[in-house]
């Protein structure tokens, strides 16, 4: 049985590894967002730095799942901040592969983004992923679960996350834990990757 313990530094590639797996709403995106090291640089070093309540499922030596999160935006924001004219400087270069995937999926993101709650009601968010051959055993509502019990022992009033509809499970577990759609709205932002538009949701829960 995988054992739930503090995410750890070390443990940057396995996340990475699994969050680029399940970037394309759940499966593999190569294409999308070609670069495991840049999308660990972005998306998963800032959390696992200066995010709060993060957490791994692991066995046998294997990630075989985690929860990162955040409990404000501030502390990621002066973490990532710095260190994007270097990031972007070594993909102008090349040194992650080809440059205009990245960029599209980056300017994408700025020009796309998915509806929000009040950071003030719900300050703390989280990313949450389980390695597909550990999926639908109870792995992500343990992640989730103890994730949750973590932000009241900090005293935090309430945490949002980003969906889509298209993500049954994550919806499953979201209700199964709590959580109430927010609010909704139709974005082209998987269409070229998907080829129609998705519908992205934010999810609230008090705590
Ligand atoms: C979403 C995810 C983390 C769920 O983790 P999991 O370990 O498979 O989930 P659990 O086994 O704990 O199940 C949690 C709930 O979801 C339901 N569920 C799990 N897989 C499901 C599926 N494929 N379809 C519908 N419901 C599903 C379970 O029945 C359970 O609900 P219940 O308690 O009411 O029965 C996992 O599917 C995943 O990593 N997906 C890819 C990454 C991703 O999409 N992350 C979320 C981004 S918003």
């Amino acid at each position: 049985m995988p054992r739930l313990r503090p995410a750890r530094e070390e443990d940057l590639p396995a996340i990475a590894k699994l969050s680029h797996d399940t970037l394309l709403l759940g499966r593999a995106g190569e294409r999308v967002f070609p670069s495991r090291e840049l999308w660990g640089e972005l998306f998963v070093a800032p959390y696992l730095r200066r995010g709060c309540c993060n957490l791994v499922a692991e066995e046998e030596g294997a990630v075989l799942g985690y929860i990162l999160g955040a409990c404000g935006d501030l502390a990621l924001a002066c973490y990532l901040l710095p260190r994007l004219p270097r990031l972007f400087f070594r993909l102008l270069l090349g040194r992650y592969g080809p440059v205009w995937p990245h960029v599209r999926y980056l300017l994408r993101l700025l020009l796309y983004p998915g509806p929000k709650a009040s950071r003030r009601r719900y300050p703390a968010h989280l990313h949450i992923a389980v390695s597909p051959e550990a999926q639908g055993k109870g792995l992500g509502k343990a992640l989730l679960a103890a994730f949750l019990n973590c932000l009241q022992s900090k005293g935090v009033k309430g945490v949002q996350l980003s969906t889509t509809r298209a993500n049954a499970a994550a919806r499953r577990l979201y209700q199964a834990l709590g959580f109430r759609l927010h609010a909704k709205k139709a974005s082209p932002f998987w269409a070229p990757y998907h080829g129609h538009p998705v519908i992205h949701e934010v999810w609230v829960k008090e705590l």
